[in-house]
């Protein structure tokens, strides 16, 4: 019996419950999933580049130690996704590999430079908070081991915020030259930014898309300019309070719709970037293939050691 004719599927769906690995569902579905969440995935590991870029340059021990544990949480967070994927059926090598060969996407955010220390500032604010945005909906998506693997990942996201916030918060009560730092990382990180949540709904620069489907079956709760909307609604009120200017002059609120409009996103430069044309995409995979290589001694002593264990626990 398959999904599509047990019709358990659809009910689950349709009573807002949760699909689980053992449950029958549409091949589609899974495919998605498979997508989706492992293109998450290779978002968090190849995220670790722009901000490991400043560990060892981090301003103060305090700074160092408080990015060491943020990449090390979304190294975490890599590895929470790779096993919701593997409940599908997939192996984690196998992505990896997708990954390398360029088979799968990772989020176009993280082919931009980090120039500055600012720009760790300007990652945690916006990036993750369009993170946060993205992923506090994806708690509720119906494939129980990703919901479950959402609900840490968000936790620690806001943690990530509030010191991307900090970051800033300190440098703009600092010296000129520190103010001007942060807002020229604002300039740079805050259109790439919108850009995270995905093509527009509607228009030509939307090229199809997942998200009628993906929302038919509890995957994606919002559409992606639905989430940019309420992005930008709470980004300019927390640009006020820093002190720092958002570089588009049509940002302004519009009290009949009760949102604030914005000006019309370059689109040609994110499918530019996602077809690997950004200015950072060679050098991040570059250096993820070379850390893959490097570790793969890690990878056969664990295999050895597990082996080891097994034989061990035979005897
Ligand atoms: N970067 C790269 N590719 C993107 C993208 C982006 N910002 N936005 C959309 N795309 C791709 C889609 O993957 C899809 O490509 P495909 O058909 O070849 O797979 C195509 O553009 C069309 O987009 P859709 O909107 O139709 O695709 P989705 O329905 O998958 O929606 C999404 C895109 C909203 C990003 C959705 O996949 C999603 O919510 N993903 C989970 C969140 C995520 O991946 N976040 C990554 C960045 S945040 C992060 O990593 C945290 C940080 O702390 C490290």
């Amino acid at each position: 019996l398959n999904a599509a004719e047990s019709g358990l599927f659809d009910d689950l769906i349709e009573a807002d419950q949760r699909i689980e690995p053992r449950d029958e569902m549409p091949e589609a579905y899974r495919q998605t999933l498979i997508r989706q969440i492992a293109q998450h995935a290779h978002s968090e590991i190849i995220g670790m580049q722009p901000e490991g870029n400043w560990i060892t340059r981090a301003p103060s021990l305090r700074r160092k130690a408080i990015l060491m544990a943020k990449v090390q949480d979304e190294a975490g967070h890599g590895l929470y996704l790779y096993s919701a994927a593997e409940t599908l059926g997939v192996d984690r090598a196998e992505l990896l590999d997708r990954l390398h060969s360029g088979k799968q996407k990772y989020s176009s955010i993280f082919n931009y430079p980090t120039l500055t220390w600012a720009d760790c500032g300007a990652i945690g604010w916006l990036v993750d908070g369009a993170a946060i945005m993205n992923q506090v909906p994806l708690c509720r998506c119906s494939y129980g081991p990703y919901a479950r693997a959402m609900i840490r990942v968000c936790k620690e996201e806001s943690f990530h915020q509030r010191q991307g916030f900090e970051i800033l918060w300190t440098l703009m009560r600092g010296t000129e030259e520190q103010q001007e730092m942060a807002q020229d990382a604002a300039n740079r990180w805050w259109w790439p930014s919108l850009m995270m949540f995905g093509p527009p709904d509607t228009g030509e620069a939307a090229q199809g898309g997942h998200t009628e489907q993906s929302m038919a079956w509890g995957i994606k709760r919002f559409s992606n300019d639905d989430l940019r909307q309420k992005f930008v609604d709470m980004m300019v009120p927390q640009a006020e309070k820093l002190g720092l200017v958002l570089p588009d002059p049509e940002l302004r609120w519009n009290e009949e719709r009760g949102h604030y409009d914005f000006g019309p996103i370059d689109w040609d430069e994110f499918w530019r970037v996602l077809k690997g044309d950004g200015p950072c995409n060679a050098e991040r995979l570059t250096h993820r293939r070379a850390a893959h290589e490097e570790g793969a001694w890690v990878r056969e002593a664990a295999t050895a050691y597990a082996a080891k264990q097994a034989a061990r626990e035979r005897r």
